[in-house]
């Protein structure tokens, strides 16, 4: 079944807001809502138009608030649910959509509903988690099981941490040896369908646009091929369709083709399931993946291969054609190091030609587009190593780097250390900045259709071992042509002589790259670490 999918897609660039982080207006040191307010116009000027705001709901925090204890209420250091009504309208005025991160899967322990279901006395919430029959059980190979938590007489199941206990949306396949894994369509795991939709519907009331969901694929237990975990989510598109037709689902999945053909419109590339994305920007022998024996794609010895990107990127594009959208991250709240680390700004500027050129819904991380680095730093409220990834952002060079007024040692995390770190400040002024040049690609997306989301992408150049990457867009008649050299050295290919009739007119290109008509065809010569925009007809 095809569905619609909301019209502002077609043009979205999103940016993700880590909360504590961003902007810190009451001098508590931890960023909050009227911050972000505060910077609404920061993001208008930056181009983008969907902001995906991590959890912000009361939580103990043990996994940044992706462990939540009440869905309804937003998490007083970050302010209150009237400061985010406000920042959905205020950002709207601005033409920018909020998303909030909806976590489905799991709550806090200190949660109320897990609170009465640990209860020994049988209430409406005994089923509303998975919990085994008798404490002695032994957890199952498939299932993390945490044993001796409350009073009841069993274990429970969690999907992450030990205090995030798993929330009952039944087996795909039960077992009659273990009656308490129970079907799709028993009592507990129906109500909690319900619940979740409840949840939902209270923000999108208020004026959310929609959720980013975590771990969205993990609801339903042994769905081997997750064909009930898809009907559910089928079954909010549905819903949010005809209730809230503009408002948007973006899954944290990994899977594009499983995750739009379950009713998600947008699905991300991420790192634990997409070695094709990690082979882009995160194969350099640091940090999680560290691989000494390959290289990413952008790097500069040009070692290193598009192929691999391409084999996983283009069956996605081919089974979401028409359906829904293929996002691709500069990084996120869980992705160390982050992108810039180890990385020129010319190579910065060259990935982003990449992400804002290619199809589907670009994402940019808070702080990458000023190419914020990340370092070793002690874990923070479950971080651990992903923790580097979460410091607060550098505004200015005023004092906590404009991120607070309150004192260093009150900070959620420190600052970056760094006497040349970047900062916005610096980089609005500099026209050759990162910032700006984010800026001046977003405007293009925007002017050319044959960049929109949907628009046709067509590889025309992508050897292993070989430079540069060229590809095609086109949309309605009008065809854009983009060339990548991520080497230090300068490059030339001779392209087809049937990709175009005449000389490409150029649309964002360096002075030195040449275009030339050849007996065989067209060559083009890249300089080093650069790339060029080309209509052509
Ligand atoms: C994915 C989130 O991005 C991550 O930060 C969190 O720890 C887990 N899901 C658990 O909710």
């Amino acid at each position: 079944m095809v569905r619609k999918t909301p019209s502002w897609l077609e043009k979205a660039v999103f940016y993700q807001i880590y909360p504590q982080s961003f902007y810190d207006s009451n001098a508590d040191g931890i960023g909050d809502i009227p911050g972000i307010i505060e910077k609404l116009s920061y993001l208008e000027t930056l181009g983008v138009t969907g902001v995906w705001l991590n959890p912000c709901f009361v939580s103990p925090f043990q996994d940044a608030g992706y462990d939540v204890a009440d869905y309804y209420k937003v998490a007083p250091r970050y302010g209150t649910n009237d400061d985010l009504k406000h920042l959905f309208a205020a950002a709207k005025e601005r033409g920018i959509r909020i998303l909030l991160d909806l976590v489905p899967g799991h709550t806090s322990v200190e949660h109320a509903w897990f609170k009465e279901s640990q209860k020994q006395t049988p209430n409406p919430y005994t089923d509303t988690y998975i919990w085994n029959n008798s404490i002695w059980d032994m957890p199952q190979d498939d299932l993390q099981v945490v044993r001796g938590y409350g009073e009841r007489d069993g274990g429970y199941v969690t999907n992450f941490f030990w205090f995030q206990p798993a929330l009952n949306y039944g087996f795909a396949q039960t077992d009659p040896n273990h009656p308490w894994m129970q079907p799709v369509n028993a009592p507990g795991p129906q109500r909690v369908r319900e619940e979740i939709k409840k949840i939902m519907a209270f923000w999108l009331d208020m004026g959310a646009s929609g959720f980013r969901v975590d771990m969205a694929d993990s609801l339903v237990k042994r769905d081997p091929h997750k064909q009930e975990t898809a009907k559910f989510w089928g079954w909010i598109r549905d819903w949010m369709a005809d209730t809230y037709p503009e408002a948007v689902l973006i899954s944290e999945w990994g899977s594009p083709e499983k995750a739009i053909s379950a009713g998600f419109h947008i699905d991300f590339m991420l790192g634990f399931n997409n070695p094709g994305w990690v082979s882009l920007f995160r194969k350099r022998g640091v940090g999680r993946w560290r691989d000494p024996y390959s290289w990413s794609f952008f790097d500069e010895s040009g070692h290193g291969d598009i192929q691999q990107f391409l084999d996983e990127y283009l069956p996605y594009l081919d089974r979401t054609k028409g359906q829904g959208y293929i996002a691709l991250i500069t990084g996120n709240h869980d992705e160390t190091p982050r992108l810039a680390n180890g990385r020129s700004d010319r190579m910065m500027k060259l990935i982003y030609l990449f992400l804002l050129t290619m199809p589907g819904t670009p994402f940019i991380y808070y702080g990458d587009e000023i190419g914020m680095k990340s370092r070793d730093l002690p874990s923070k409220e479950g971080g651990y190593t992903r923790t580097g990834a979460r410091t607060p952002m550098q505004w200015s060079d005023e004092e906590n780097a404009g991120f607070s007024h309150a004192t260093s040692d009150m900070l959620y995390l420190p600052v970056s250390d760094d006497p040349n770190r970047p900062t916005v400040a610096e980089q609005d002024k500099d026209p050759e900045s990162i910032l700006n040049r984010v800026r001046a690609l977003i405007k293009i997306r925007r002017l050319y259709k044959a960049l929109d989301a949907e628009a046709d992408f067509e590889v025309a150049y992508a050897e292993s071992g070989k430079l540069p990457f060229v590809y095609r867009r086109s949309k309605d008649g009008q065809k854009l042509m983009i060339a990548l050299n991520p080497s230090a050295q300068s490059v030339s290919v001779i392209l087809s002589p049937n990709l175009f009739d005449s000389l490409p007119e150029v649309v964002d290109a360096p002075k030195n790259a040449e275009f030339n008509r050849v007996q065989k065809g067209w060559k083009l010569t890249l300089g080093p670490v650069s790339g060029g925009v080309y209509k052509i007809s």
